[in-house]
């Protein structure tokens, strides 16, 4: 990437961050013609979801379980042993998760919504409320499918899209410290810190702040729970804004965050660097107990836990790469070096960058669209009628027919794939954004057709007003 590096590290000589790779195998992405597309997109009904991969030529729908794996990973699939119990490849796992969390007690599952289910089937119920500086939409829907009440307490800074501030993520201490008082300590049965915090455009969360809320846990006696989908990339973000933390490795970081944590759910679709797989981490040996009962009953026995031998050999490894520093510095590069463009191109973003996606205002981009009419919707269409691209709405779409609260912005989210595409792919992907800017008046409204009540973004049609 062709900008100077801004970390705090020491000062390369040559500064320019290169992918940290090279391809020893290659996928063929497919070109598609203008008129292609426009036939392939109504045949979707208007929704990116309901295209097949194949029709797209960069897809960031999602930065989950799409990274590409390494050469290592792929021999350790090879490796991975098959045993329905006590495999080898859980011990490779269970100890480098042990070595990067300090937790021994760790449970397999087949992705993070895995982990969360068996959690809040454990700890929700009716009358329970569980905080957070901003749930993910599959950890609400655990929560909310258990009977509980699902808070989000992020901060004021969090809702404004231009605000610098280093660590968006954090939660509103303060008030949480109110919701405890108003909803009485015995009906909360965790407090949850997700790690970078996805709702609120993959901003990070400091340690400070993750100190300060497990100091309020402490003092009313509340387990604190991480979401720590990609929290090495928070890890970094620590490492690179937090004042005093400079000296101090990813590995110590990561491992300062999760001595804070009595339990954590993971996606390892994500930091883990594979396509599958996720872990749920429990301090209390007697919770821990009953969530190994639960996860035999639906996931399988508690070392595999839904996956085959050859996806937690994968993930062990996955967990070791993550902490490569040059990995994550080209990681968290990328994501700005685009954010950069966009920014400079005229568009309004989320800033500053995230750890793994572009969050595009989708309200600023089409002024001239209603919010009824789902601009976000008509930018994710106008990006993949113009470039072949497959972006996510997370706006009033995603936010449901009858949402507790309104989305405060209206969203389009480019997230990015770990290790799989280069910086000629991005330089592409912010042309398109650029030129779809220029003709932005040219964008329609959406209505939906047809549409589920819950998750709807997954499946719902639409028609172009
Ligand atoms: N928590 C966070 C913060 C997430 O971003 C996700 C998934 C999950 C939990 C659930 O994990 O998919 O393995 O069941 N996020 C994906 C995304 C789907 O596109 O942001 P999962």
């Amino acid at each position: 990437m062709p900008i100077q590096n801004r970390g705090p590290f020491e000062p390369p000589t040559l500064r320019t961050i290169i992918e940290p790779f090279r391809i020893k195998s290659v996928e063929p992405v497919r070109m598609t013609t203008a008129d292609e597309r426009e036939r392939l997109l109504r045949e979707a009904s208007f929704n990116p979801f309901l295209l097949h991969a194949s029709q797209v030529l960069i897809d960031l729908l999602t930065d989950s379980g799409a990274s590409a794996m390494s050469s290592e990973q792929w021999a350790g699939i090879m490796r991975g042993d098959e045993s329905y119990a006590g495999s080898e490849s859980f011990w490779r796992l269970r100890d480098t998760m042990r070595d990067l969390t300090g937790f021994d007690n760790v449970l397999p599952t087949h992705q993070g919504r895995a982990s969360e289910r068996i959690l809040f089937e454990l700890v929700g119920g009716p009358g329970k409320v569980v905080p957070n500086n901003a749930h993910f939409d599959t950890t609400r829907a655990n929560i909310e499918h258990s009977g509980a009440k699902a808070v989000n307490l992020p901060i004021p800074e969090a809702a404004s899209p231009t605000s610098r501030h280093p660590f968006k993520g954090n939660m509103d201490v303060p008030a949480l410290e109110r919701l405890i008082e108003r909803e009485g300590r015995e009906n909360i049965p965790l407090v949850m810190m997700t790690l970078t915090n996805n709702t609120s455009g993959g901003q990070p969360v400091s340690l400070g702040n993750l100190r300060e809320v497990k100091a309020v846990c402490d003092r009313h006696r509340l387990p604190l729970f991480i979401d720590a989908c990609r929290f090495a990339e928070n890890a970094w973000f620590i490492k690179a804004r937090e004042p005093g933390m400079h000296a101090m490795s990813v590995r110590q970081v990561t491992r300062a965050m999760f001595d804070l944590a009595d339990g954590a759910t993971i996606s390892a679709k994500k930091d883990g660097l594979v396509n599958i797989g996720g872990l749920l981490l429990i301090r209390d040996a007697a919770l821990f107990q009953r969530a190994c009962n639960l996860l035999i009953l639906t996931e399988g026995f508690v070392t595999y836990g839904g996956l085959a031998g050859r996806d937690l050999e994968a993930m062990a490894q996955g967990y070791r790469e993550v902490m490569e520093e040059d990995y994550l510095s080209y990681r968290i590069r990328s994501v700005e070096y685009l954010g950069e463009k966009l920014i400079a191109s005229g568009l309004r973003i989320i800033e500053p960058p995230g750890g793994h996606a572009i969050y595009i205002d989708a309200g600023h981009f089409c002024p001239h669209i209603p919010r009824a009419e789902f601009p976000g919707q008509a930018v994710v269409c106008g990006l993949y009628r113009i470039a072949g691209i497959r972006a996510c709405e997370i706006g009033s779409v995603m936010a449901g027919p009858r949402p507790a609260s309104p989305p405060a912005l209206e969203l389009v989210r480019l997230a990015l794939p770990r290790r799989a595409y280069t910086q000629s792919h991005y330089d592409y992907v912010a042309e398109a954004c650029a030129e779809l800017f220029a003709r932005r008046h040219s964008l329609r409204g959406m209505r939906i057709v047809e549409a589920p009540d819950v998750l709807r973004h997954f499946t719902a049609r639409f028609a172009e007003i």
